[in-house]
């Protein structure tokens, strides 16, 4: 069995001095992908972490203030980008065409992606998981060229489970990761890694990683405490 993955979605937190000593206490424990915010990932590059933008711009380059394209994130060493994540879909009002067009944008500058899919709790309540994830998936890849989807990894991300410390049961992970696993599959003929995410913590990272169709997780909150992060890398390694 290939690695398993840990990436680190620290989101909108951490100052300069915060990211100094961070660095400083993970110099042993580079196994992961950070995702800081913008301006930190140079600081993380140079320290020799493989990283990834938490965001990019739908557009190629050109007159749109404040946002960063794809082809600059990979000029200065970027190796990752999450999107889709359910933050920007809610608070940014990020549609699933902005989604696949930033997934095109990445995979056509070379960085790998990690598109997040996931369902509400009422979707979850209501038993449309699958239906609301196929959708994602299908309208998020739509049209990416076929040598690329391995260049995709999904993170399943219930957005129930996100900064709430309730996570599924590990069979509701597994059936929902073999269905996404068996959706890229019929549309690309390719099985994709897929990360679990959503209130990973140093607690019930032994439970999560006996899930064993679970490539590796997108930890957010527990990312941002070395102590607890290093616990979550050294448990899946
Ligand atoms: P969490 O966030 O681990 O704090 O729940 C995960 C994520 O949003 O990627």
């Amino acid at each position: 069995m290939t690695k398993k993955l840990v990436v680190g979605n620290m989101k909108m937190n951490l100052t300069l001095d915060e990211v100094k000593d961070y660095i400083s206490k993970m110099q042993d424990y580079k196994d992961c992908v950070i995702c800081p915010s913008y301006l930190y990932l140079p600081y993380f590059i140079d320290a020799d972490f493989l990283v990834g933008a938490q965001n990019l711009s739908l557009y190629e380059k050109g007159a749109y203030t404040g946002e960063v394209s794809a082809i600059q994130a990979s000029s200065i060493g970027v190796d990752y980008a999450i999107i889709g994540h359910s933050e920007r879909r809610l608070f940014i009002h990020e549609d699933d065409l902005i989604v696949n067009a930033k997934v095109k944008r990445a995979l056509s500058s070379k960085l790998k992606v990690i598109l997040c899919v996931g369902e509400t709790r009422e979707e979850k309540n209501l038993g449309i998981t699958k239906d609301k994830i196929e959708k994602q998936l299908l309208d998020d890849l739509v049209d990416i060229p076929k040598e690329d989807i391995s260049d995709v990894l999904i993170a399943y991300e219930p957005i129930w489970a996100i900064g709430t410390g309730e996570v599924p049961l590990n069979e509701e992970i597994h059936d929902i990761v073999s269905f996404i696993k068996k959706t890229v599959k019929k549309e690309f003929h390719y099985t994709p890694k897929v990360l679990y995410g959503g209130s990973t913590n140093e607690k019930n990272i032994e439970e999560l990683n006996t899930i064993d169709n679970v490539d590796g997780f997108l930890v957010g909150g527990a990312c941002l405490v070395p102590d607890k992060f290093i616990k979550i890398i050294e448990t899946v390694k």
